[in-house]
C-alpha cells in the first residue's frame, strides 16, 4: 500500500515510511568526496533519464554499461540502495573513482548535509501536471497487486495538498531552487522540459558544470550527440534489461516501470480544464511569486 494513506510526516514532507531512517541515516552519515555527484529530485521528474546522462556524461564510453544495465543500478539513490542497513556502506564505484549518486530528500532536510561539502549537485524538476500525471501511473502500477486503483481525481487532492511520496512537490522544488539561486557554482538546476528542448545544450553545460566538459573542436558535437542519443526514451526503453518484468533486489516494481512514455504534457490526455486551472493556480501561487516560472 502506497501513495495517499500510509505516508511519515517528517520535518513538513511526506516520506514513505520504509525510507525514514535509511533517510535519517544518509543526513547524518553521508560521506562525501568534493568529486561526488549527487542528483537530486522529487520522484517521477525524469530521475532515470539523468541517471543515464550523468553516467554517460561522466564515463565517456558508457554505451556498454548502458546497454547493459538499468540507469538506475549504475547510479544508485542513497536512501534506497546504499544507506538501507548500514551508517557506513561500501561506497564504491567499481567503474570509477568519480561517485555518481541520487537522491529524493528534499533540501530542508538535506541542507546541513550538502552545504558542508564541496559536491556537485544536480537537480531536475518536471513541470507539476505532468508529475502528478506520471506519479498516479506508478503508484496505481505499485498498488495493481491490490486490485484497488487510485482514482485520479484523488491522486490530484493529493498532490495538490502535498501528500504524495516527498511531498510538498512544491515545497521541494523550491528547496533546491533557491539553493540554485544562492549558489549556482554548486548546483545545476534543470527542467526535464529544457532537456527535452534542447537536449544537446543542456548536455554540453552539464559535462561543463561537472568539470568533464567535451573536448575537441571537430568530434565535440559527434560526443554529445552520441550521449543524448544513448540516453533517449527511444533507445533506453527499448534496451532488454528496460523492458525486464524482474524486479532489482531494491525495489518491489519491475525495471520496465521506470519507463512509461516520456513525452512533455501528456497530462492533456488526463486532466480536465477545471483540474488543469486548479493546478495552474496554484504554480502561480507557490512559484511565480520567487520568480520561477512554469
Ligand atoms: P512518464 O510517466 O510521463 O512517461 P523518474 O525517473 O523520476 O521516476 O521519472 C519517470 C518519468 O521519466 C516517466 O515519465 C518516464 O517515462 C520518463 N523517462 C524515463 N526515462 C526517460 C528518458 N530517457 N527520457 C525521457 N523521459 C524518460
Amino acid at each position: 500500500m502506497v501513495g495517499d494513506d500510509c505516508l511519515s510526516h517528517v520535518d513538513g514532507f511526506w516520506l514513505l515510511p520504509q525510507f525514514v531512517e535509511p533517510i535519517d541515516r544518509v543526513i547524518k552519515h553521508l560521506g562525501r568526496s568534493p568529486s561526488d555527484i549527487i542528483l537530486a529530485s522529487f520522484p517521477k521528474t525524469g530521475t532515470t533519464w539523468l541517471k543515464s546522462l550523468l553516467f554517460a556524461i561522466v564515463h565517456r564510453t558508457s554505451k556498454h554499461h548502458l546497454a547493459m544495465k538499468n540507469p538506475h543500478d549504475l547510479v544508485p539513490t542513497l536512501e534506497v540502495q546504499v544507506y538501507t542497513a548500514s551508517d557506513e556502506p561500501l561506497l564504491n564505484n567499481p567503474c570509477s573513482t568519480r561517485r555518481i549518486f541520487s537522491t529524493h530528500i528534499p533540501y530542508q532536510l538535506l541542507a546541513k548535509t550538502l552545504d558542508s561539502s564541496d559536491c556537485r549537485v544536480v537537480y531536475v524538476t518536471r513541470n507539476p501536471k505532468d508529475t502528478l500525471v506520471s506519479t498516479w501511473h506508478f503508484i496505481n502500477k505499485w498498488k495493481k497487486a491490490e486490485k484497488e486503483p487510485w482514482p485520479l481525481d484523488v491522486a490530484v487532492d493529493k498532490f495538490c495538498h502535498g501528500l504524495v511520496p516527498c511531498g510538498p512537490y512544491y515545497d521541494h522544488v523550491m528547496g533546491y531552487k533557491k539553493l540554485s539561486s544562492e549558489n549556482p557554482k554548486n548546483l545545476f538546476f534543470v527542467t526535464y522540459e529544457e532537456l527535452m528542448s534542447d537536449p544537446i545544450s543542456h548536455v554540453k553545460k552539464l559535462a561543463e558544470f561537472l568539470g568533464c566538459p567535451f573536448e575537441g573542436e571537430d568530434d565535440q558535437q559527434e560526443q554529445i550527440e552520441e550521449v543524448v542519443k544513448c540516453c533517449s526514451f527511444e533507445v533506453l526503453s527499448e534496451r532488454e534489461v528496460n523492458k525486464s518484468q524482474e524486479s532489482p533486489a531494491w525495489f518491489q516494481l519491475p525495471y520496465n516501470s521506470f519507463f512509461r512514455k516520456g513525452a512533455v504534457g501528456d497530462y492533456m490526455n488526463y486532466l480536465s480544464d477545471e483540474i488543469v486551472k486548479r493546478i495552474d493556480a496554484l504554480t502561480r501561487e507557490k512559484f511565480h511569486s520567487v520568480g520561477f516560472m512554469y
